[in-house]
């Protein structure tokens, strides 16, 4: 990790070891190399290996509407909070490959707020960024989804937001007009706006508690007074430095409000 920091600027230092160590294994056989110094060793020499090896870095897994309720909870909570503003700016940390920033998309339109909305979408990994700019995904895994969108609250069709043409499903590019995509670590990068509601899911459960700390700083610093913060399920302010910056709004759904 030290050598792909000095060498691609990446820093996966400060990720939780247990995790990495699985993943680059996981990249050992993938990539069919026999050991970690064989696969440092191509990494370093050889800048498509380390793109490779990127992809199991950074495990770019998503879904649409990933845990309904949490959808469902911005909905009713944040929702009438966000229309008293003119205009809102929303940063999805970690989007990976774009179906968060797309449920977010999706939700705004209903509620009347994307108009007036801009979303940050940020990522450390080119390919994944690339692929929801496309906002191109599998037909078969958008089927899916629709359950999950009934379930946070949807109040139309699924299949409005998209087209279908073979196995593929292409979602209205007007959902996207306006949200920036673009490269940002949490680990090395500092914050580029003020924003209302930070939404970074999935993303803190690979940090250790010092690189936690670091990213809950800098939502707290974009946030303006009294934003929101949301994490996922498996993620929580407590026991970080930040615990006494939020309120919990919805613990249950960790979704956090900075505190006044
Ligand atoms: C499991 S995905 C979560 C995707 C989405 N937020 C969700 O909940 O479905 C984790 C994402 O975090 C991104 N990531 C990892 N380290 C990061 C960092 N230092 N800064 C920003 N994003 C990072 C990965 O590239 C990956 O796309």
């Amino acid at each position: 990790m030290e050598a792909i920091y000095l060498k691609y600027s990446h820093d996966f230092r400060d990720y939780t070891g247990a995790s990495q160590k699985r993943r680059v294994l996981y990249a050992l056989g993938q990539l069919d190399l026999p050991s970690i110094s064989a696969l440092q060793d191509k990494v370093l020499r050889d800048p498509a290996v380390f793109s490779r090896l990127l992809q199991f870095l950074t495990i770019p897994v998503s879904e649409m509407f990933r845990d309904p309720a949490y959808f469902l909870a911005l909905r009713r909570q944040v929702v009438p909070v966000l229309q008293t503003y003119p205009s809102i700016k929303i940063w999805v940390a970690g989007c990976s490959t774009g179906e968060e920033v797309f449920s977010l998309a999706i939700l705004l339109e209903e509620e009347g707020l994307l108009a007036r909305s801009r979303i940050y979408a940020t990522d450390i990994n080119p390919t994944s960024l690339e692929k929801a700019r496309q906002g191109i995904f599998p037909l078969e895994a958008v089927r899916g989804y629709t359950a999950n969108y009934q379930r946070a609250g949807g109040r139309r069709a699924f299949s409005d937001y998209y087209t279908a043409a073979y196995d593929a499903a292409r979602f209205d590019p007007a959902l996207c007009a306006d949200v920036i995509f673009a490269d940002h670590s949490l680990a090395t990068d500092s914050v580029f706006a003020e924003t209302q509601l930070v939404s970074c899911r999935n993303v803190l459960i690979y940090f250790n508690r010092q690189l936690q700390d670091r990213a809950l700083g800098l939502f707290h610093e974009s946030l303006c007074h009294r934003g929101f913060l949301g994490l996922g399920a498996k993620e929580s302010i407590d026991f970080s430095r930040h615990a006494a910056s939020f309120d919990a709004l919805s613990r249950a759904e960790r979704i956090y409000r900075k505190a006044s």
